[in-house]
């Protein structure tokens, strides 16, 4: 049986089987098992975003992510890098980039007490969550050409871990599906029942120590880590993606707004918490409700990757529970990766409780553009 196919390629529905997850007992576990044999992907993804040395400028950042399987195939024969590998992102503080792809010979996730995690890639990288998720600590060991990465990442959180949703026993948006009376299609589906994320570090501080092809990078900044797993490679089902966080003034925030292949879904999920309390986790279909929402809207137009037109401001908007508004402005200063299917920028935010003070901050924020929308401010 064919599921789906794509530029002339059948994906055997033995990708899409794969939904007897393997549940870690830790929260930043594994939970798939990405190989050669399906199109699962998992990935645990890191950032730090310092203070810019000048206004307008995106350095200092540095972000990771490690990958079991591919986030984007394109073809079915998983041929264009091994299993395991990670990827290195980032900006000096002077606004050049680097970006580095090192594989790896394994990718190995071991659950010790509590939840302490261990991800071991090969001899190249590794990763360790500590019992509470309060800390995490990060390992680059490939010094030399042609991947020049090596040192260190020190995360401290400032806020629980957390799911989407505001639930604790679940990594999937499945309660927010849309009714039954309305037929979902395959790929709408998968992005409801098969899609996990697990927020280990939702926000707090990192320090950056590393060597990048020589040249020493060291900088405290803002820190974040989440991982991410599918059955399928994300433009198997995803069309467009949206995904940012920052902390700004008091607020920690992330939102995620997704769009599967084929469909008019815009399905958002949005966290903002103090630390006081958590302001806002909530899962809802675009449209669906009029408070406790989370909604992201591209503004405006500029160059984007490789020709292509890209929104020139992003507006974040949360409406909590009991109707009270908060509104953020991210305006972009460069993007790093920077594709069509994928631009994800630095760039400063501002904003905060609708008609109170306004704070700034730093912020990344990206689109994943598998299904190569194409974007126009009148739209
Ligand atoms: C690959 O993953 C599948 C689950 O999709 C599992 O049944 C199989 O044993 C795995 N193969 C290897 C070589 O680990
Ligand atoms: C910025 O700093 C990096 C690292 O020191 C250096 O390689 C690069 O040439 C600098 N770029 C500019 C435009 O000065
Ligand atoms: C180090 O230099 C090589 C060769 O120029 C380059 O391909 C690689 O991306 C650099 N590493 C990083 C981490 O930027
Ligand atoms: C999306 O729609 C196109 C055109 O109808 C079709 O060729 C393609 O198979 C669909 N993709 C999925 C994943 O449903
Ligand atoms: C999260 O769920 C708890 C328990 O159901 C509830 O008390 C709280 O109001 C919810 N918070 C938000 C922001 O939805
Ligand atoms: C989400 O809904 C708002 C109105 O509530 C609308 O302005 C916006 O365009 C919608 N976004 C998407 C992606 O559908």
């Amino acid at each position: 049986m064919i599921v789906f196919t794509k530029a002339g390629l059948a994906i055997s529905v033995a990708s899409v089987v794969l939904n007897s997850f393997v549940r870690a007992t830790s929260f930043d576990g594994q939970y798939l098992q990405p190989n050669s044999t399906n199109d699962a992907v998992e990935w645990w993804w890191g950032s730090a975003v310092g203070t810019p040395e000048s206004a307008g400028t995106p350095g200092p950042v540095l972000q990771f992510l490690f990958y079991q399987g591919y986030s984007i195939l394109v073809d079915s024969d998983h041929s264009s890098l091994p299993e395991y590998y990670f990827t290195i992102n980032g900006f000096f503080p002077n606004g050049s980039d680097f970006s580095v792809t090192v594989p790896a010979t394994s990718g190995n996730i071991i659950e010790g007490a509590g939840n302490v995690v261990t991800g071991t890639w090969g001899e190249v990288g590794s990763f360790q969550t500590s019992h509470d998720l309060k800390t995490m600590y990060v390992s680059f060991n490939a010094p030399d050409a042609p991947y020049g990465i090596s040192g260190t990442m020190h995360f401290t959180s400032n806020r629980a871990n957390h799911f989407g949703c505001n639930v604790t026993d679940s990594p999937y948006f499945d309660e927010f599906m849309p009714p039954p009376s309305q037929a979902l299609t395959e790929a709408e589906q998968i992005l409801f029942t098969q899609l996990g994320w697990a927020v280990s570090i939702p926000g707090g501080t990192v320090d950056v120590d590393v060597t990048i092809n020589g040249t020493r990078l060291q900088f405290s900044g803002n820190g974040y880590h989440d991982q991410n797993w599918m059955p399928l490679a994300l433009n198997e089902f995803v069309s467009s993606w949206y995904f940012g966080f920052a902390e700004i003034g008091p607020y920690t925030l992330s939102y995620v707004s997704v769009t599967p292949v084929n469909s008019s879904i815009a399905f958002n999920t949005g966290y903002l918490a103090t630390d006081q309390a958590v302001l806002q986790n909530q899962c809802s279909v675009n449209g669906t409700k009029i408070t406790d929402i989370s909604i992201i809207q591209p503004k405006g137009e500029m160059t984007g990757a490789q020709g292509t037109v890209a929104p020139s401001t992003w507006t974040l908007s949360y409406i909590i529970e009991d109707g009270t508004e908060f509104e953020f402005e991210m305006v972009p200063t460069a993007a790093n990766p920077n594709l069509n299917i994928y631009q994800r920028w630095t760039g400063s935010i501002t904003g905060g409780k609708k008609g109170d003070e306004s704070y700034e901050g730093v912020a990344t924020f990206e689109w994943l553009n598998p299904g190569l929308n194409v974007y126009s401010s009148s739209a």
